[in-house]
């Protein structure tokens, strides 16, 4: 079973949701750095002030800045028997810094799921996204009964739609995904390192096809 995960794609191609789900199933920490920098972002720190425009912009944080954060989580004692890791790298830069990472970890055996949809789907799928504002819950008012304002199902926290899930915000982050991002398939490609993932399907498809690439016993 490969246990060292990194998810790859678009953004509102579905890895938060899989990343929760797997995360949860194999007992490994799901580390987003979208979630990091939105809990930095409320709590109002200084990596919150600095990140918040850059996100309601749909630009990306500094290198420096990600590669930091990235390094102090896979460091902690409950990343060292894998880890699901989303939303970075996002640059070659730190691509390079996580290869150098994980070297230094001892971690060569990791993986890259690269998930595709197409960006009409991104665009639709991301207009019509809830969030938890306490707990992160991931739903989308399109396959749930759920809209802007409604009780969590999972907790008691209240479901909002995200600053940067606005249509034009989002052309600007896949904008962003296809000229900086999409290239690192590459990279990972030369190490032989990604399996390709359909991420067109029903949520309960995708996780299943998800499990049978990187869960080999099932
Ligand atoms: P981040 O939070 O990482 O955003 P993202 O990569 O754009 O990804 P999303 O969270 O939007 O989408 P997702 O793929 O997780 O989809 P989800 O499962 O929610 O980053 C936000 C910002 O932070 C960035 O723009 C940047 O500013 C900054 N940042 C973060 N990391 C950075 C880094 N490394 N460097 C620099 N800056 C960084 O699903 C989306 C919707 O679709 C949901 O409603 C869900 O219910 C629904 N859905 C899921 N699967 C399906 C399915 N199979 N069919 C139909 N609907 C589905």
């Amino acid at each position: 079973m490969m246990k060292s995960l990194i998810f790859f794609g678009p953004p509102g191609v579905g890895k938060g949701t899989q990343a929760k789900l797997l995360s949860k199933e194999l007992a490994i920490p799901h580390i987003s750095t979208g979630d990091m920098l939105r809990k930095a972002v409320s709590r109002k720190t200084e990596l919150g002030r600095r990140a918040q425009a850059i996100m309601e912009s749909g630009g990306l944080v500094p290198d420096d800045v990600m590669v930091g954060i990235v390094r102090e989580e896979l460091m902690t004692p409950g990343a060292s028997g894998g880890f699901v890791l989303d939303g970075f790298p996002r640059t070659l830069e730190q691509a390079t810094a996580l290869s150098s990472l994980l070297a230094e970890l001892g971690i060569d055996d990791y993986t890259v799921v690269n998930f595709a949809v197409d960006d009409d789907e991104v665009v639709k799928r991301l207009s019509s996204r809830l969030v938890c504002d306490t707990d992160g819950s991931i739903y989308n008012s399109l396959i749930d009964d759920l809209s802007v304002g409604s009780k969590c199902p999972r907790c008691t926290g209240r479901l909002i739609q995200r600053d940067d899930d606005r249509e034009e915000t989002v052309r600007k982050r896949l904008k962003v995904y296809h000229s900086t991002t999409k290239p690192l398939v590459e990279y990972y490609s030369k190490k032989g390192k990604v399996l390709n993932l359909n991420g067109v399907g029903p949520i309960a498809e995708v996780q299943r096809e998800l499990r049978r690439l990187v869960v080999k016993e099932i």
